[in-house]
């Protein structure tokens, strides 16, 4: 059969409401031309992110009502350890209410003011909790990496020779850790090869700095591995997961990807002191070491739904689909990522949007015409994410790519949403010439893109 179908079939549902055109306009006006400030009530098809979005299976919910609410020791936590520790062999496992807060307890753990860390690309959160501690949070993905138009299998690979680099200029001394995302998801939701995991390691071990994993996505990663990366074909992802961990020292994880829950996070590794350490702290912000900011049932949750995110079915169904919408897209021109990503499809609004300069916020601009368009949210991952204002003049600095994020929920949105979401994109693609601009008229500091408001440009188009 060439048919790849969703793996389940449907026993809950969920109403989602249409609206008007003038409804969308209205509310866009009250959100200031923010999506993150809408109503996803008034939302149709919510692309804003994957994470925390999944629908759970059966199992899942049962496992729910198996959860285990004692404060210490639960039964839930020891089924939790066994499942992280089997699929990524690390010795130390500290469940966190979600990734964020691994990222940050090991940060604040391990890193001082003036160390570097390197990663492919760090995630928002991720550089901003490096660069909380004072340290520098510095991207090494390959050239082919920022390309949007390259089609290389592992767009998500380190530049071994610039870490390299980066380790003999500043000094075994100055970073206290190496990162590496997989899926590189601000680069596009591309995967990382097994061959450039193993070769950052070496570098590591040669250096001595420990390798974390920023693992949210590691099943995804894990597909691509067996279709792209020879061989794998025959290997289990769960295998291939394995594999992968066994490179490093530990893990950042947000179960609210691939453990396909709604909440949840753990910090893994093999390091007994830091284990300890990350523990005190854990229980100054987060809970007691067995559950972490996190309910005895929400690690069960997670627990059954690790495991499910490494069934090949699903696996096949979930990168297949992500790929149905790219390809539908792009064949008629739509200039996205490309190779399609895991979890997402990457829309180029540079090129989309041409007649946009880069701090005119194309990006912004694309997310707002979607919604406007079919009530679809994605998000921009570009100037207004990455932008920053140059301290000494203040003047704004563009992000080095201007993408619109269309990531999708696990398990949530059927094929016949897939087709509407490309029926819209082609929409907006046709009439693009009369799409404008945008300015910020009010931010915060720091992960600007949650609350600024923005305002059109004059002779913007609206509708
Ligand atoms: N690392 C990566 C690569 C991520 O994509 C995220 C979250 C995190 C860390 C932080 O995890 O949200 O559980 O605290 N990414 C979400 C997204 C928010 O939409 O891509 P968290």
């Amino acid at each position: 059969m060439k048919t790849i179908i969703e793996p389940f079939k449907i026993k809950s549902v969920e109403p989602i409401r249409m609206t008007t055109r003038e409804e969308r306009e209205e509310r866009l006006r009250a959100a200031d031309y923010n999506v993150f400030l809408l109503k996803a009530e008034d939302v149709l098809i919510d692309l804003l992110t994957d994470s925390g979005t999944s629908a759970m299976s059966s199992e899942q919910w049962a496992a729910i009502m198996r959860g285990d609410e004692a404060y210490a020791g639960s039964r839930s936590f020891y089924r939790f350890d066994e499942t992280v520790r089997r699929i990524t062999g690390f010795d130390h496992i500290l469940p966190t209410h979600q990734g964020r807060a691994a990222e940050h307890i090991l940060f604040d753990v391990v890193c001082k003011p003036g160390d570097v860390v390197p990663n492919n690309t760090h995630f928002d959160t991720t550089r901003a909790n490096v660069e909380a501690t004072g340290a520098e949070a510095v991207d090494l993905v390959i050239p082919e990496g920022r390309e949007p138009r390259s089609t290389h299998p592992f767009k998500g690979n380190m530049d071994v020779e610039a870490l390299e680099r980066l380790l003999s200029e500043r000094g075994r001394e100055k970073v206290p850790l190496c990162l590496i995302t997989i899926t590189n998801n601000s680069g596009g939701g591309q995967p990382v090869s097994m061959a450039n995991v193993r070769a950052v390691a070496g570098v590591c071990r040669r250096y001595d700095i420990p390798l974390y994993i920023d693992a949210c996505r590691f099943a995804e990663n894990a597909w691509f591995i067996r279709e792209r990366e020879e061989g794998y074909a025959d290997v289990s992802p769960e295998e291939i997961a394995r594999e992968l961990f066994s490179h490093a020292d530990g893990c950042t994880m947000s179960a609210k990807k691939d453990g396909i829950a709604n909440i949840g996070g753990f910090l893994a590794t093999d390091d007994a002191r830091v284990a300890q350490e990350a523990r005190n702290r854990l229980i100054l912000t987060e809970g007691f070491p067995t559950y972490g900011g996190l309910a005895g049932r929400d690690l069960d949750a997670i627990s059954v739904g690790l495991q499910e995110a490494l069934d090949p079915d699903y696996l096949e169904y979930r990168i297949t689909s992500t790929r149905y919408l790219g390809e539908h897209i792009s064949r008629e021109g739509v200039p996205i990522v490309q190779p399609p990503g895991g979890h997402a499809i990457y829309i180029d609004a540079a090129e989309f949007l041409p007649h946009i300069e880069p701090l005119q916020l194309p990006g912004q601009a694309l997310a707002v015409e979607l919604y406007r368009e079919a009530g679809i949210r994605g998000v921009e991952i570009g100037t207004v994410m990455f932008g920053r204002r140059d301290p000494d003049t203040g003047d704004e600095i563009a992000g080095p790519m201007e993408l619109v994020r269309l990531a999708i929920p696990r398990r949530v949105y059927t094929q016949s949403h897939i087709d509407y979401v490309v029926e819209a994109v082609l929409n907006v693609w046709r009439r693009r010439e009369g799409i404008g601009g945008f300015r910020i008229v009010e931010q915060a500091p720091v992960l600007r893109h949650f609350t600024a408001r923005f305002a059109p440009l004059n002779g913007a188009a609206v509708g």
